[in-house]
C-alpha cells in the first residue's frame, strides 16, 4: 500500500478534502490515507459541523495549533507536523487550497524528500499583499504533482517554470462537494427561522442578499471596514442582507465600535454557518456579496449572481464564464452593481469545463497511476 497523508487546517479545506478521500477509498486499491488536521480552525462552528455534514472521517492526528500570527502559526504547524511525518513514513503528502496549513505541511514534506501533491494549484491573483497568494506560489513551486481547477492555472504555472507534465487539469473538487450535497442543503427558510429577525424577512417575502466578508484587506483596518459596512448598510435599503459573521470580522467590528452600523440597517447577522446551511442560503439568495475565493466558485456553479468585494480574483473563470462581478471596495460601484443585479437578474453564466462533480474521481485514478509509475 502507498501511504498518503492528507492535510486539512481551515474551513475551506474541509469541502475540498472530503471528495478526495471518498474517491480514493472508492476508486483505488493501493492507497492508504491518513488525515492530519492542523487545528488552524478549531471552533465547533469552524470545524466540527463540517466534518459531520460532509462525512469526513475523524482526523487520525490533530496538531491543535490554533490561531497566531502568520509566522507563529506556520512555524507551529511545521514543528508539530515534522514528528508526525517521521512516525507515518508517508509516500506522499496531499495538500489543498492556499491557507497557512497548506504551505506549512508542504514545506515539511519536501524538506524530508517526500513528494507533495497540490489540489487547486496554479490560481493567481497576482496580488502579493494577499497572504494566500504567497502560500499558492510557494506551495506550487515545491509540489511534484499539481491538480488544477481551470485552464488558466496551467499557464500561470508554466510561466513560473513548472513543467507542464506535472500539471493535470481535473476540475474543481469543491464543486464535487456542492453537487453531492445540494439537494440535501438546509432550506433557506429553516435557517432564517433560526436567526433573530429571520422570520420577519420570510414574512416580507422580498428575497434577500447574502454577505460574507473576512479578508484581512477588507476587515483588519477601520479605514476600510467602516466605509464598506456603510455601503453595505446603504445597499440593504434595496434588499435585506443576511450576514454570517466570521470570527475575524466579528472581533474587528467590536474593536472598531461598528456594531451600530449593522444593527441600524436592514441586515441580520448570525455566527459562522455549517456547510448545509450556507449552501441553502446561497442557492436561494437573489445575490451574494463576498470576498471569499470559494464562494465566487460556488455561486458560479449555482448560477447565482456574485458581487466580489475585492480588487482582483485568482479565479478568473468565475468572471469570464460564471456569474461573478469584481467591484473592489468602491462604494458607488458596489451600490450600482447591487441595483443592476436586482433589476436585471445579473449575469447568467455557464458551468466551467470539468466542474461536473467528478474532479476527485479523476484525481484518485490519476494518483494511483502516478504512485505505480514512481515505483516502476
Ligand atoms: C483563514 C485563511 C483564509 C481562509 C479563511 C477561511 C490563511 C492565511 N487564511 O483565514 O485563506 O479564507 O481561513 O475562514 O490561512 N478564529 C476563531 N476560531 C477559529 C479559527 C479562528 O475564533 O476556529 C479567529 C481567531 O481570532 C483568529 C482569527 O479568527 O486569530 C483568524 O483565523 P486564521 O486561521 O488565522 O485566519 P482566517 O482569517 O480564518
Amino acid at each position: 500500500m502507498y501511504q498518503l497523508i492528507c492535510i486539512v487546517g481551515a474551513r475551506p479545506n474541509f469541502m475540498k478534502i472530503a471528495p478526495v478521500i471518498e474517491a480514493i477509498k472508492n476508486e483505488t486499491k493501493c492507497i492508504d490515507v491518513k488525515l492530519v488536521h492542523t487545528g488552524q480552525h478549531y471552533d465547533e462552528s469552524m470545524k466540527h459541523q463540517f466534518f459531520e455534514q460532509l462525512g469526513i472521517p475523524e482526523p487520525d492526528i490533530d496538531l491543535e495549533v490554533g490561531s497566531g500570527s502568520h509566522a507563529a502559526q506556520t512555524a507551529e504547524i511545521m514543528k508539530r507536523f515534522e514528528p508526525v511525518m517521521d512516525d507515518l513514513s508517508a509516500d506522499a503528502v496531499l495538500v489543498v487550497g492556499d491557507v497557512n496549513s497548506t504551505i506549512a505541511c508542504a514545506l515539511v514534506a519536501v524538506k524530508k524528500g517526500v513528494p507533495v501533491i497540490h489540489v487547486e494549484a496554479g490560481l493567481r491573483s497576482n496580488d502579493r499583499g494577499m497572504p494566500e497568494e504567497i502560500n499558492r506560489v510557494l506551495t506550487d513551486q515545491i509540489s511534484d504533482l499539481l491538480y488544477t481547477t481551470e485552464r488558466s492555472a496551467e499557464n500561470n504555472l508554466v510561466r513560473e517554470g513548472i513543467a507542464a507534465e506535472r500539471v493535470r487539469f481535473v476540475g474543481n473538487v469543491m464543486i464535487d462537494t456542492l453537487k453531492k450535497h445540494l439537494t440535501r442543503a438546509t432550506p433557506a427558510n429553516d435557517t432564517l427561522n433560526s436567526i433573530p429577525g429571520g422570520d420577519k424577512l420570510i414574512a416580507e417575502n422580498q428575497g434577500f442578499a447574502l454577505l460574507t466578508m473576512h479578508r484581512p484587506s477588507n476587515v483588519d483596518e477601520e479605514e476600510t471596514l467602516k466605509p464598506l459596512l456603510e455601503t453595505i448598510a446603504l445597499a440593504s435599503k434595496q434588499i435585506p442582507i443576511v450576514f454570517p459573521v466570521h470570527p475575524r470580522t466579528a472581533s474587528k467590528i467590536k474593536e472598531f465600535g461598528l456594531s451600530g452600523l449593522i444593527s441600524n440597517a436592514n441586515i441580520i447577522t448570525t455566527g459562522p454557518m455549517g456547510y448545509m446551511e450556507l449552501l441553502g442560503l446561497m442557492s436561494s439568495a437573489k445575490l451574494v456579496l463576498t470576498d471569499s475565493g470559494g464562494i465566487q466558485e460556488e455561486t458560479t456553479a449555482l448560477g447565482v449572481p456574485c458581487i466580489t468585494l475585492r480588487e482582483n480574483t485568482e479565479r478568473p473563470i468565475t468572471v469570464e464564464q460564471g456569474t461573478n462581478t469584481i467591484v473592489g471596495a468602491n462604494s458607488q460601484l458596489i451600490f450600482d452593481t447591487v441595483q443592476e443585479v436586482l433589476s436585471t437578474g445579473g449575469k447568467q453564466g455557464r458551468q466551467p469545463e470539468l466542474w461536473d462533480g467528478q474532479a476527485a474521481v479523476r484525481i484518485a485514478r490519476d494518483l494511483e497511476q502516478w504512485f505505480k509509475g514512481r515505483n516502476a
